[in-house]
């Protein structure tokens, strides 16, 4: 682990782990959404790593991590002002905007696409690296393929050690989930994947709207848009039953408990800070944060099923929450990791 705790110590870690990609090895990096797992992008050879440590499947395409907008233009045929619009708003930060491809580019960073998705990055660590290495950086998040994303070192070395060259440590993310992918293939634009830049975000700065291809995705027949989607992503290795919001929500989560329970199914709760109130004495039970403040719970996610799942339990209950702002993100990320959704009673209704 290449520790970044002091700023002197922090730049001959980030120095490191620039000649670790440039000699073609793999090193994973803190960014503000989640540690990615890096490699020079236009290396065939050094792309394939990434691949074989995380078991990802060939044809999953890959995020390219780049320190500014300029680096972006060798890497794609053309930049259109709806790019340029997005990058100047949220770059650094937690969007990425897929683009047609140059030839710059290997097959196995694409996955064999014509088209590419760049970022900015907004973290110090990973923008220091970035400039430091002076290449594209290839960067999934760091995880095995399936699990959540990793949120701090320690999640990066409990699925990857001895499988990568080295990891950076910068703390805990600031977001917690995934950035946000936007396709500027099509217009309108498309939502690939919610994440830290939000819908409403992307039409007040578009001033138009962008088509939400990423709900109702988890099971795709045929191509889907984005490749990750036909993917079970994000799940822990414990059954995840998520109950949606709405009425009578404490109730039917005690049901649910009960029921396992019955079953000799040991279950661990994953809450907010409100509906937890109401399971004081259930262990395990995992708090996530406010309602009111979704930003912490989506910070606390991934974290808090890495927790329950190093316990004995066989089923994670979690609660959902509206599906709006970053909620979205949550949400797409809670759906895609359930084995099994029990529907607010509201929805329930709705279908007779
Ligand atoms: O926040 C993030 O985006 C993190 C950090 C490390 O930057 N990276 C990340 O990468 O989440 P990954 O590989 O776990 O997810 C990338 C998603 C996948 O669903 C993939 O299919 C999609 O982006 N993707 C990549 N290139 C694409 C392309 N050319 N067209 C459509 N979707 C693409
Ligand atoms: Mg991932």
């Amino acid at each position: 682990m290449l520790s970044a705790a002091g700023t002197s110590d922090a730049r001959a870690a980030v120095r490191c782990a620039a000649e670790i990609l440039q000699a073609g090895g793999v090193v994973a990096f803190p960014t503000e959404t989640v540690y990615g797992l890096g490699a020079d992008a236009r290396d065939a050879a050094a792309v394939k790593k990434i691949f074989k440590a995380k078991k990802r499947p060939g044809d999953n395409p890959l995020i390219v991590h780049v320190s500014a907008l300029a680096q972006v233009e060798s890497l794609v045929r053309e930049i259109p002002p709806r790019g340029e619009l997005l990058a100047r708003h949220f770059w650094p930060g937690p969007l990425t905007l897929v683009l047609p491809k140059s030839d710059l580019l290997p097959a196995e960073t694409t996955a064999g696409l014509n088209s590419v998705a760049v970022r900015v990055p907004a973290h110090p660590l990973a923008l220091l690296l970035l400039e430091t290495a002076a290449l594209p950086v290839a960067a999934p998040s760091a995880n095995l393929s399936g699990s959540p994303s990793p949120t701090t070192a320690d999640h990066v070395l409990a699925d990857l050690a001895g499988r990568i060259d080295a990891v950076l440590d910068g703390g805990a993310c600031e977001v917690g989930v995934e950035s946000t992918v936007l396709s500027l293939l099509t217009s309108p634009p498309a939502l690939l994947r919610p994440g830290g830049v939000t819908l409403a975000q992307l039409c007040a700065v578009l001033g138009e709207e962008v088509a939400d291809l990423s709900s109702g995705a988890a099971s795709y027949e045929g191509t889907p848009p984005s490749p990750g989607m036909k993917y079970r992503h994000y799940a822990p290795h414990a059954r995840l039953l998520l109950v949606e919001a709405g009425t009578e929500l404490e109730q039917r989560i005690a049901t649910l408990a009960a029921a396992m329970q019955h079953k000799g199914v040991t279950p661990g709760l994953l809450l907010t800070t409100e509906t937890a109130a109401a399971f004081t004495d259930f262990s395990p039970l995992e708090v996530l944060g406010s309602q009111q403040d979704p930003e912490a719970v989506a910070r606390q996610l991934y974290g808090a099923m890495r927790r329950l799942d190093s316990m004995e339990i066989d089923v994670i209950i979690a609660e959902g929450l509206p599906a709006e702002d970053i909620g979205l993100a949550l949400m797409n990320r809670l759906r895609k990791a359930a084995s099994c959704i029990y529907p607010a009673p509201e929805q329930n209704d709705d279908k007779g």
